[in-house]
């Protein structure tokens, strides 16, 4: 027992006629006098098929009548045009074995739950015709990643989830440490001893690959990774997780233009490729979660993204009149309510920020000529916001010393960092993309801990 052809391909079949099997769980079941309809769905694709079951089958009255909800069943038949409308084939079945049944308190009975009731079953959801969807969505949007750099000759490579250093220089990251939290081993001034910790040092996990991403780009010229990161920042909001994917390009030879162009096309191409490749589910999101998501999409692929620089976007935000929660001014990072105020009121697309003030981004842009900003950019997209982090790195070596000196970090611990610039360097740019949070906004999902199978936040890390 393997494979076999999934209602998806069933769905695509030329015509009706023939014989066909389905194996799946029941999303309803139907049972009326002379008939009984089960509609089982395998997860291959939002729809499910209809098996139409004749009260003649042997089994009927014993196993197959008290079919409901959540059963996994196989049913063999010939594949007919389906008179019911929403649906080209139906199944009449000849044959129903009940693969597994249902315990009475099956929790995802055939009703609405909400999204947070449905985080307490992540092991039940992916059931859900929603969670299903935003499952589906994923993979077609992480097969449109790999495809997009593919094509354009960017060798995929695995950076580190254990690491020794802080990719941000912010200090969010989580321990990786095998030591007794309760007798560890300490050293004469009575600090805990991490010299005789798993890896003789301490050790985290990352936050970001992009400084290995940056020594594969200054050797292979073009990579990108795609991994889980991790962020100990309390964050408790629709927009964060403590674990996540990001993908991060990193190009030798490249500048902060070449960077935007880059983050632009390759946005443009995954919505591209998640509406082709999955109609059906995105159609779903339009009806049920958000009626704006096709229209949006639509409008960003087919619109120049604009791109301001942070000065602009303070100007804007100081004449727009509104009164914001946290105060605009020059040298304050931007919160999501300005950047929602940029790109859903001011801009109605997305927009690029570039060229924020050094003393709020990362040790490693590059600074500009004059050294109050850095040469960063942030994509922000309605309702989502931040979607895209990058810059062009620091390629200077005096000027990262300087850089580094400024925000506090020890030089000895990126003395490899440091040796990039001293062999060879050239100047290279990058960027971050948050993976759940262009699923979020590609599916209109309010919560991002409904778009990733099993979300960990501040306080909670089920399953
Ligand atoms: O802006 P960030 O922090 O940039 C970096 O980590 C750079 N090292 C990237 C690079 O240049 N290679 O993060 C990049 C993106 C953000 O724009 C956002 O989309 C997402 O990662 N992100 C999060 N997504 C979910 N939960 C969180 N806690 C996130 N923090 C960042
Ligand atoms: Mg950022």
């Amino acid at each position: 027992m393997s494979g076999g052809e999934s209602i998806r391909e069933i769905l695509a079949r030329e015509a009706a006629g023939g014989e066909a099997t389905v194996r799946g769980w029941i999303r309803t079941a139907r049972h009326s006098k002379g008939v009984s309809f089960l509609e089982v769905a395998d997860g291959s694709c939002f729809a499910g098929l209809q098996v139409v079951v004749d009260p003649a089958l042997e089994n009927y009255e014993a196993e197959l009548r008290p079919l409901g909800t959540g059963c996994a069943v196989a049913a063999m038949g010939e594949l007919v045009d389906s008179p019911g409308k929403g649906q080209r084939f139906e199944l009449r079945a000849r044959r129903v074995e009940v693969v597994g049944t249902v315990d009475p308190d099956y929790p995802l009975q055939k009703k609405r739950h909400s999204f947070e009731f449905l985080r307490t079953l992540a092991h039940l959801r992916p059931r859900t015709n929603t969670i299903g969807a935003v499952l589906r969505v994923r993979n077609a949007a992480s097969r449109a990643i790999h495809a997009f750099f593919q094509e354009r000759g960017f060798i995929h490579l695995h950076s580190p989830i254990i690491t020794a250093s802080d990719a941000e220089g912010a200090g969010d990251m989580f321990r990786v440490s095998t030591l007794d939290p309760s007798n560890p081993p300490r050293d004469g001034e009575g600090r805990v001893d991490f010299g005789r910790d798993f890896f003789g040092r301490e050790a985290y996990l990352t936050v970001s690959g992009q400084l290995e991403a940056e020594i594969a780009a200054l050797a292979l010229s073009r990579v990108y990774t795609f991994g889980p990161t991790f962020r100990a920042e309390n964050s408790n909001t629709s927009r964060h997780l403590a674990e996540f994917w990001m993908v991060e390009p990193e190009m030798a030879f490249c500048d902060l233009a070449g960077d935007m162009d880059l983050a632009e096309a390759f946005l443009k191409q995954v919505f591209r490729s998640v509406l082709e490749q999955c109609p059906d589910d995105m159609a779903f999101f339009n009806q049920r979660i958000d009626d704006s998501v096709i229209a949006t999409l639509t409008h960003v692929i087919e619109t120049p993204f604009e791109r301001i620089t942070y000065g602009e976007a303070v100007e804007i935000l100081e004449r727009s009149g509104e009164s914001f929660e946290f105060p605009v001014k020059w040298g304050a990072d931007l919160q999501s309510e300005h950047e929602r105020y940029l790109t859903e009121q001011h801009i109605r697309r997305p927009v690029i920020v570039t060229d924020y003030p050094a003393a709020i981004k990362a040790f490693y842009m590059y600074l500009n000529d004059d050294e109050r900003t850095v040469r960063a950019m942030d994509v922000l997209v309605p309702k989502v916001g931040e979607i895209v982090g990058g810059s062009q790195r620091e390629h200077r070596l005096d000027v990262l010393r300087r850089r580094m000196r400024d925000c506090g970090l020890p030089e000895e611990r990126y003395g490899w960092y440091l040796d990039l610039r001293r062999y060879g360097s050239a100047p290279h740019a990058g960027f971050g993309l948050g993976f759940e949070r262009v699923v979020q906004f590609m599916t209109g999902m309010a919560n991002i801990r409904d778009v990733i199978p099993f979300p960990r936040v501040p306080g909670y890390v089920d399953f």
